[in-house]
């Protein structure tokens, strides 16, 4: 659909159709990545790209949404469920825009999950390479030893013959009386079930685990089944 720049850029909300023009006029409007100072100029709003200022300038209805949910324990995190189970998704109801979890968390973990309706951002931040803290925290039976600490801290072998990378490991609580230890875990691979096919080899078993942060993004401030959209700053950070 072509649009003129000028209702196109005020449809943006970035100025009135008057001061539009006057933005164009002035040379502060590029199309394509070309300076456009004619008023009369149409742009194809779904091949064109406008920029004003140096910044992409989109129509609202075009701009992704990103949320974070504190999923609670007892969902799945998969857009469907063979099962009919109950998923994140009906947490998240979205007007038409079409969401998906951003990587996963498993049915009995609860905590920090994103979910968006752009696919690039899914593709660039669940990449193996691009390595986002994930920090966890976890409740197990049993007191930990330095030794088991050590070990979670270099790497434990998980899925018969995988060396899992060096994990920062720290504890947050040792009851005696009730025989748990709680820590916080956080590592930037992803491997299936990781945390907890990791206290499996050092031997314990999981009472509780929870994300609390995707890079610096925390969740504590959201109750156990609500979400939030991510500020700028935030999706940025997790781009980097
Ligand atoms: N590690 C797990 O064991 N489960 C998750 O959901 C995420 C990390």
């Amino acid at each position: 659909m072509e649009v003129r720049l000028q209702k196109y850029l005020a449809s943006s909300g970035i100025a009135s159709r008057r001061k539009s023009e006057e933005l164009i006029l002035q040379g502060k409007v590029q199309v394509n990545g070309k300076v456009i100072t004619e008023l009369g100029t149409k742009i194809d709003i779904e091949k064109d790209e406008v920029k004003y200022n140096g910044k992409v300038v989109k129509l609202p209805e075009d701009e992704h949404v990103y949320i974070l949910l504190n999923k609670p324990i007892g969902y799945v995190s998969t857009v469907t469920d063979q099962f009919g189970r109950d998923t994140i998704l009906d947490l998240v109801k979205q007007n038409g825009k079409r969401v998906v979890p951003v990587g996963r968390l498993d049915m009995y973990t609860s905590g920090a999950i994103i979910l968006t309706d752009d696919g690039d951002f899914v593709y660039k931040v669940t990449h193996p390479k691009h390595e986002i803290d994930k920090t966890y925290t976890v409740t197990l039976i049993g007191i930990v030893t330095e030794r088991d600490l050590q070990s979670l801290r270099e790497g434990v072998i998980i899925d018969e013959n995988y060396k899992t990378r060096p994990a920062k490991v720290k504890i947050l609580k040792i009851d005696k009386e009730k025989n748990q230890s709680r820590l916080m875990i956080t590592i930037h691979e992803g491997k299936n079930r990781q945390v907890r096919k990791m206290c499996e080899a050092i031997e314990k078993k999981v009472l509780a685990l929870h994300r609390a942060k995707i890079g610096n993004i925390e969740v504590k401030d959201l109750e156990i089944g609500k979400w939030r959209y991510l500020k700028q700053d935030e999706i940025n950070s997790l781009l980097k």
